[in-house]
């Protein structure tokens, strides 16, 4: 197993009252699994896949990465994190002033050099097909661009998990068919992804459907 989680809860608290999100909730997931999570919007799909991907700590329960607790300590935590997560999320927060090929490189240069960075960055773009954008910047790139763009600035450290909440809720029709095709690929790869949806459609390209309900 490359992830798993072992009996998960969270709750929130809001005021006086306590939000239920998860409770005793198990998973596993092999090394190249495509897992879809699907669920109302409230149901908990993106605290499930902040707490699975080390951005948020359960309340209670353990989440495993090759065998190991990632909440163990927070320097380990880091170190997963930066070399073996990527995240994408619903907007791409890619930086304005950067153009698409620094805006993949920098997250690069913590674990190598500045030029390996750039071949990387410039490797990962070529294979998504932007090589004729990698000098625009983001308002010069579609919104398809850009989330592809964002893609590749989370696999410049080679992630062995890649987590998606929502890529594609902000693209219209074509432009989320065209970043599917890109998970769909990099899955291919070898690639295990979370992928986040509330799209019956877009969830059916993964190989298994996780589907979660409010509590
Ligand atoms: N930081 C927070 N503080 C309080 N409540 C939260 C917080 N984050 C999420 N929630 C609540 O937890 C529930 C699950 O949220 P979320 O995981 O974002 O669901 P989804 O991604 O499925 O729409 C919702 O009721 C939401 O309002
Ligand atoms: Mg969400």
């Amino acid at each position: 197993m490359i992830l798993e989680a072992k009996n998960l809860y969270k709750n929130y608290t809001k005021g006086n009252s306590i939000i239920k999100v998860l409770e005793n909730f198990s998973f596993e997931m092999e090394k190249g699994d495509f897992v879809a999570v699907v669920g109302p919007s409230g149901a908990g799909k993106s605290t499930l896949l902040h707490i699975l991907g080390g951005l948020e700590k359960p309340d209670d329960g353990f989440v495993l990465f090759n065998g190991e607790n990632i909440y163990n300590n927070d320097k380990n935590l880091d170190n997963i994190r930066n070399e073996h997560f990527g995240f994408v999320f619903q907007f791409h927060y890619l930086l304005d002033d950067f153009t698409a090929l620094e805006n993949v490189a920098i997250p690069g240069m913590i674990n190598g050099s500045e030029k390996d960075a750039f071949e990387r960055a410039r490797d990962i773009l070529a294979k998504m097909g932007l090589e004729s954008r990698i000098n625009h910047f983001p308002k010069e790139l579609s919104g398809g661009e850009q989330q592809r763009v964002a893609i590749a600035r989370a696999l410049i450290n080679s992630p062995s998990v890649l987590f998606a909440d929502e890529p594609t809720g902000n693209l219209d029709k074509d432009n989320s068919k065209i970043v599917i095709e890109e998970f769909k690929r990099l899955n291919a790869e070898g690639l295990s992804i979370i992928l986040v949806t509330h799209d019956e459609k877009i969830a059916s390209v993964a190989k298994r459907i996780l589907r979660v309900e409010k509590l």
